[in-house]
């Protein structure tokens, strides 16, 4: 569905859904009432509620103070000390939940495999003792660079087991991508895989890691999980096999948690932005892991029994606070698929959740139209009947994928839990509570306890029910990065630089009449992809690297599955013919330098494109042409105002 009928959809959805009553009487917060209460409370003195939360952790020193403020930097239980992967899994240990499943991973071929809390703990514990014997330590980089496998998982809790801080990469990124990265954060150690499967086939991470990480000076020692069997080249002195490593004599089951500081950074982690240079996203100890255990409780309601599925890669934020973290951290059980959700057949997810009795699922809006367009035969050929809460993140969910999602996947009895929020914020800002929330197809509704959420205008004053503006956080939460990886500039700059000391989400919204959060979408240049966040300008500069190309312009067009898609407006250098093979060609080009995520769907010539007389690309403009529109608005201020003209007519369509 087109981003525009989303909208006019929206509009013409007026029902509302309430949980059962046996749903709100069994849930945390059972009431709008009680939800009212707690959130006035929580936002009149943000620091006694979060404080009171924080109690439910296991800390090796309690916090002096809740919060530090300096400018637009902020600071959460200073002087505080514990570890995040003690309270993932040490912790339910001591409370007798040993032997409680921690992770299910089903394999892309079926295969399965079950982790209680206290075999995980070993595992952790063992790669943690590898990482130390080759000299990682406190605050050192490692960047993980894997397909949805458990040792994913265990590299993460055994970076923070030890102090030491991970980058994960995102598996469908290419070398490119993953050089970038790696040489921000100045990795000393990779860990990858030999291959990933998907949709039955092999794709080679370790021959992508090998280009990235041979131009990386940082980089001492990359360690190899054996997945596929495929055939890889391990470089003498550098390459190590994790089965090796894991196995050796030398290795404890024990590795003693560090005590790290509150504000100790825990995760990097990169996503797209306004330039080229992808923003290296840092998350912190204390404050990352309360927010992810509080939201995780309250907002999926998890109970002892649950079983609880986020289809996400572990590669987005998503995977990182709602696979990992939060899960763990709630002492659930989480459960891993490493492929296709069309693998074999289109009924793979829902054959998953029948088998292991899933009971809370979470997915992206694009998942769910491109399993509704297979048809219902799919999901009526399983039960389902386990399954009592749904939630979805990533995109806005057009109201038509909600309902069908709730009447054919949850049988109207499941709620949908909206959820909105950002790798930046850590966990889940605007969402329902499934036991309190009336929901109306197609809104996150309200904020989280604790979140001051609001909508502005230009000028700063607080837009009206239903007029829209920008989506900000005018109070410090303690999920919020804390900063950009060697770039604090930037990161007041981009999130405090429109409005001051005001969160700026970089999305419009509107609130309607009754105080829903409608979220509209990117108010920057970044696209929504399937759910993916993709920089415009980044994948420009990957197709100006094309040999054949002089200047490029990306805008986002609406898609009926995806979401949005990316068109390309292309210059080609003087001596180039415009092809069908050069087209191919360039979208192979981003595919390989960026990863396929990145992937123009529409690529256009042109002979030149809108500009300022000041040179600037007029994007407005472009995108108005791509979406076919007639009127592409004001075009006085162009050098050259017939480019326009050109451009419409060969519109690709
Ligand atoms: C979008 C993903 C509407 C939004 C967790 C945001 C959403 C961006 C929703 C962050 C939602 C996420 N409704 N839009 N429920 N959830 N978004 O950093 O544009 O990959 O700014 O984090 O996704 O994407 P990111």
């Amino acid at each position: 569905m087109a981003q525009q009928e989303v909208f006019a959809s929206v509009l013409k959805e007026k029902r509302v859904f309430r949980p059962s009553k046996s749903f709100s009487k069994n849930s945390y917060v059972k009431s709008m009432r009680e939800y009212k209460k707690i959130y006035r409370d929580s936002v009149k003195n943000p620091e006694k509620f979060w404080a009171e939360k924080a109690l439910q952790l296991d800390w090796f020193r309690k916090w002096k103070k809740v919060l530090v403020k300096k400018g637009d930097f902020y600071k959460w239980f200073v002087n505080g000390k514990l570890n995040v992967s003690y309270n993932c899994l040490d912790r339910h240990i001591g409370a007798g939940n040993g032997s409680k499943t921690a992770l299910i991973w089903e394999a892309e071929d079926g295969k399965v495999k079950k982790y209680t809390y206290s075999q995980l703990l070993k595992e952790v514990s063992r790669f943690a003792n590898v990482l130390k014997k080759y000299k990682l330590r406190k605050k050192d980089r490692v960047c993980i660079y894997m397909p949805m496998i458990p040792e994913l998982a265990i590299s993460m809790l055994a970076c923070a087991r030890a102090g030491i801080i991970h980058s994960v990469v995102f598996g469908g990124f290419s070398s490119d991508s993953l050089k970038d990265r790696i040489i921000d954060s100045k990795a000393k150690l990779v860990i990858t895989c030999d291959g990933s499967y998907r949709n039955g086939k092999v794709i080679p991470l370790k021959q992508n890691a090998d280009l990235a990480v041979g131009k990386c000076r940082s980089v001492k020692k990359v360690i190899v999980v054996k997945r596929c069997g495929n055939r890889v080249k391990m470089k003498k002195s550098r390459d190590l096999w994790w089965h090796q490593e894991i196995a050796g004599k030398d290795i404890k089951d024990k590795f003693n948690a560090v005590s790290m500081d509150a504000e100790d950074p825990l995760f990097i982690l990169y996503t797209s932005g306004t330039t080229g240079k992808p923003k290296g996203v840092l998350h912190t100890q204390a404050g990352y892991l309360l927010y992810a255990y509080q939201t995780f409780k309250w907002v999926f309601d998890v109970k002892d029994n649950d079983i609880y599925w986020c289809t996400a890669d572990i590669g987005w934020i998503t995977g990182h606070s709602y696979i990992v973290y939060g899960p763990l951290a709630c002492g659930a059980t989480s459960l891993m698929y490493e492929g296709s959700p069309m693998y074999p057949k289109p009924n793979r997810f829902w054959k998953i959740v029948d088998k292991h009795k899933v009971t809370i699922f979470y997915t992206a809006p694009t998942a769910i139209r491109a399993l509704m367009k297979e048809g219902d035969k799919w999901p009526k050929s399983c039960s389902l009947k386990s399954l009592r809460l749904l939630g979805t993140v990533g995109e806005p969910i057009n109201p038509e994928a909600w309902i069908w999602y709730y009447n054919v996947i949850g049988k109207k009895r499941c709620p949908i839990v909206d959820t909105w929020w950002q790798t930046e914020t850590g966990g889940i800002l605007i969402t329902p509570l499934p036991g309190a929330t009336p929901l109306k197809p197609g809104s996150a509704s309200f904020p989280f306890p604790g979140i001051v959420a609001d909508v502005l205008k230009e000028n700063g004053k607080r837009a009206k029910p239903d007029e829209g503006g920008d989506l900000v956080i005018k109070k410090p939460w303690p999920g919020m990065l804390r900063t950009i990886w060697g770039n604090d500039e930037r990161y007041k700059e981009t999130y405090f630089g429109k409005f001051r000391h005001i969160y700026l989400a970089g999305d419009t919204a509107r609130y309607d009449k009754d105080g829903y959060f409608w979220i509209l979408g990117r108010s920057d240049d970044v696209i929504k992809v399937s759910g993916h966040r993709i920089g415009t300008a980044e994948v420009e500069s990957h197709i100006v690297s094309h040999k054949a190309v002089a200047e490029a312009a990306v805008v986002p067009v609406p898609d009926a599955i995806k979401g949005w898609v990316i068109y390309a407006f292309v210059v080609l250098k003087r001596g180039n013919k415009e092809s069908d093979r050069l087209k191919d060609d360039i979208i192979e080009h981003v595919a390989k330098h960026m990863g396929h995520i990145a992937k123009p769907e529409k690529v256009q010539f042109a002979e030149d494109l809108p500009k300022t007389r000041s040179g600037k690309i007029m994007r407005r403009i472009l995108k108005a042409i791509a979406e076919g529109q007639e009127d592409v608005g004001n075009v006085t201020t162009l050098a050259d105002p017939t480019v326009v003209d050109k451009l419409k007519r060969e519109r690709i369509q």
